[in-house]
């Protein structure tokens, strides 16, 4: 591999002109930087990333840590986020950590090693102490469509509480009566903030819940229809569902087709994000939709003024919280049905 020595050497330069055109940190005439720009092409040079990192005190490079990139939700964040780092001047390193907060902290260590100038964080559940190994090693952090409680640091989500009430009026409106809820882990607070805005919003129009239409997914397609099938097993007959996230929503949809019935006609389903794949499942998915666009330019925003504060690194009397409003999306999962 070339040396900036070799390129000096091919360019008829000093190290030192070839070090100054690398780094723009001194004016080089046309004629030398034009042979040390060609000597680098010839020699397919390319700078050490950590030693310029060492020199100038940042690496130009941020972490992104997810909980499931198998989950499109996460997947379509961290595309969003890489696409607004880019644009920031910011390589981005995706970590996946498998919805394992062992592997969470794992790659917080490597992150640090890897000297990344901040962190865009989604919390794979509990995190409180790997933000503090952040926040002793001053690194920019910001929390990201979850927040972790009592944790003075930016963060970026949506009101999943208008959400939950959005989906559930929507239901109710609808003239659905017997609901079913099936939630996210309870360990995320998101799953919880949805869940009691369900429960909230049926008591407000004086609807009751049976416990048999309450249950708890992992926010996969598998525990969505696991869910859904366990329901129907017991003999609960909701005529809707409100779902956690879209990819338990598919789960239940097979649930239900795999027990011979269809959605709407027989049970409605709405569910929480608007993936993608929302729009073209069978049949298009009525849901809250997340404005995840937005959310990952406002994480990216609030990391870059964070890094750019210098050494004023996620001080609790000047961090920031973002609400993002969600919205309803009417397709083709729920029906009207006589009150
Ligand atoms: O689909 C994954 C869910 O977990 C989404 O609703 C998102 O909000 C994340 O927290």
């Amino acid at each position: 591999m070339a040396t900036i020595k070799d390129v000096a050497v091919r360019a008829q330069v000093s190290t030192t002109t070839v070090s100054h055109v690398i780094n723009n940190t001194r004016k080089v005439n046309d004629a030398n930087r034009a042979r040390v720009e060609d000597a680098m092409r010839d020699l397919d040079f390319h700078p050490n990333a950590l030693a310029r990192s060492l020199r100038s005190g940042s690496s130009k490079t941020i972490g992104l840590i997810i909980p499931d990139i198998a989950n499109l939700f996460f997947a379509e964040a961290a595309r969003y986020i890489e696409d607004y780092g880019k644009n920031a001047g910011y390589s981005v390193i995706l970590c996946n950590a498998d919805n394992n907060p062992q592997k969470e902290a794992s790659y917080v260590q490597v992150l640090i090693e890897k000297m990344v100038d901040g962190i865009i964080f989604i919390s794979s559940g509990d995190s409180a102490h790997n933000i503090k190994k952040l926040q002793s090693n001053n690194i920019p952090v910001v929390f990201a469509d979850r927040d972790v409680q009592d944790q003075p640091v930016d963060t970026v989500m949506v009101n999943n509480q208008q959400g939950g009430k959005l989906a559930t009026e929507h239901l109710i409106q609808l003239g659905h009566r017997r609901i079913a809820c099936i939630s996210g882990p309870v360990g995320i607070r998101v799953s919880i903030q949805r869940m009691h805005a369900f429960h909230n919003t049926m008591k407000e129009h004086g609807m009751s819940v049976p416990v048999a239409y309450c249950t708890e997914g992992d926010f996969g397609f598998e525990s969505g229809e696991r869910c859904m099938r366990q329901m129907l097993a017991r003999g609960a007959r909701p005529t809707a569902v409100f779902v956690g996230n879209d990819m338990m929503a598919f789960g239940a949809i097979r649930a239900i087709e795999d027990a011979g019935m269809h959605v709407p006609d027989d049970i409605s389903i709405i569910g929480f994000d608007d993936i993608p794949l929302a729009k073209t499942y069978s049949p298009p998915l009525t849901t809250i939709a997340q404005p995840i666009k937005k959310l990952a330019k406002s994480s990216v925003d609030l990391l870059v003024k964070r890094i750019n504060k210098k050494n004023v690194h996620n001080m609790p009397e000047d961090y920031q919280r973002v609400v993002l409003d969600v919205k309803l999306v009417e397709r083709k999962s729920c029906r009207k049905v006589a009150a």
